[in-house]
């Protein structure tokens, strides 16, 4: 009997093929919905691999009815949906997909930078609303982005990604992150800073830390104090990172300049959220790797990493 494989979320036939010939291939048939939890519990109990977005939550209650899983290939770099200790104590191998997703990330995120400093968003919508009246010499007027300091909290291979983008806007680059990363600081002339120093030296703070116990909520209304009111912030991970009750009092009351957000503690996050009504917040839902290239090659990793876990071969990017 060939083994079992379910997919939470429709994927393009033509992405599907290799899977389809060597295994049974279930899959939630809507693109812009996700799969109800009853169903996916139901799929899960008899899935030897189960292939996830990060809007499924792949709990222990879930690994304790799959009895047959073997492996969770999440359509991400990010794994905070899946409880990885609880697949760990059962053996269930976990992959993500990182590389393949570095570079659009970052473009994204720097899109994110200039977007909030140069208010594009909202001087946008003033244009299409009509109020674009006269030319004035400080009308719609921002703040730089070249020749100014970018502090990168996460230096990981997108944080990386965006540093370079920034060298090439001759900025200094500022990061803070667990562990010293050389070839940062060597290739990139980029400096370790503690959290609050970067804060309070940076022009433009982007968030790229991954989602942890030690990371959840480490920008609260205390480090945003700290910023500089000229400063933006871009949250470009996970958005439980910052308070964004505190973030919105930030760009309320002007303590720092602007946010650009591609990511929220809840989402989809709703159109009525207080953030979203702040002239100075561009915002986008969750599309830091986004391209079209670049999703076809995650939907080709993660289905490869299924195919070789099947297989009894080593994944290539095997988080736990
Ligand atoms: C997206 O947020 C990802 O983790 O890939
Ligand atoms: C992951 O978090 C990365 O930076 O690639």
């Amino acid at each position: 009997m060939k083994l079992s494989v379910y997919i939470t979320r429709k994927l393009p036939d033509e992405v599907l093929q290799p899977l389809l010939e060597k295994f049974t291939v279930r899959m939630w048939e809507s693109e812009e919905v996700a799969v109800p939890r009853d169903v996916l519990l139901q799929e899960s109990e008899r899935a030897d691999a189960l292939l996830t977005m990060i809007s499924d939550s792949i709990d222990a209650e879930l690994m304790g009815v799959a009895k047959n899983l073997k492996v969770i290939s999440n359509l991400a770099v990010g794994f905070n949906n899946i409880d990885t200790e609880a697949a760990k104590q059962r053996g269930i191998v976990v992959t993500n997909t990182p590389d393949v997703l570095t570079e659009t990330t970052a473009d994204l995120t720097f899109a994110l930078v200039m977007a909030a400093a140069r208010r594009m968003t909202s001087a946008e919508r003033a244009l299409r609303d009509g109020e674009w009246t006269s030319w004035s010499p400080l009308g719609f007027t921002g703040q730089d982005v070249w020749g100014t300091t970018i502090g990168i909290i996460g230096m990981g291979r997108i944080g990386e990604a965006v540093a370079r983008r920034a060298k090439g806007f001759g900025m200094e680059v500022l990061y803070c992150n667990r562990s010293r990363n050389a070839e940062a600081e060597e290739m990139l002339g980029a400096l370790r800073k503690e959290l609050d120093e970067l804060l309070a030296e940076s022009d433009h703070v982007v968030m790229l830390a991954p989602y942890t116990d030690e990371t959840a909520g480490m920008i609260g209304a205390r480090e945003l104090a700290l910023m500089k009111p000229t400063a933006t912030f871009i949250s470009a991970s996970r958005g439980g990172i910052v308070d964004e009750d505190a973030l919105y009092d930030a760009l309320k009351k002007g303590t720092i300049w602007a946010a650009g957000l591609d990511v929220y503690a809840t989402e989809p996050v709703p159109s009525n959220h207080p953030l979203l009504s702040l002239p100075n917040v561009t915002a986008v839902p969750h599309i830091g790797s986004a391209s079209v290239r670049t999703r076809m090659e995650m939907m080709r990793v993660s289905m490869q990493a299924i195919t070789d876990v099947l297989e009894g071969k080593n994944p290539k990017h095997r988080v736990v």
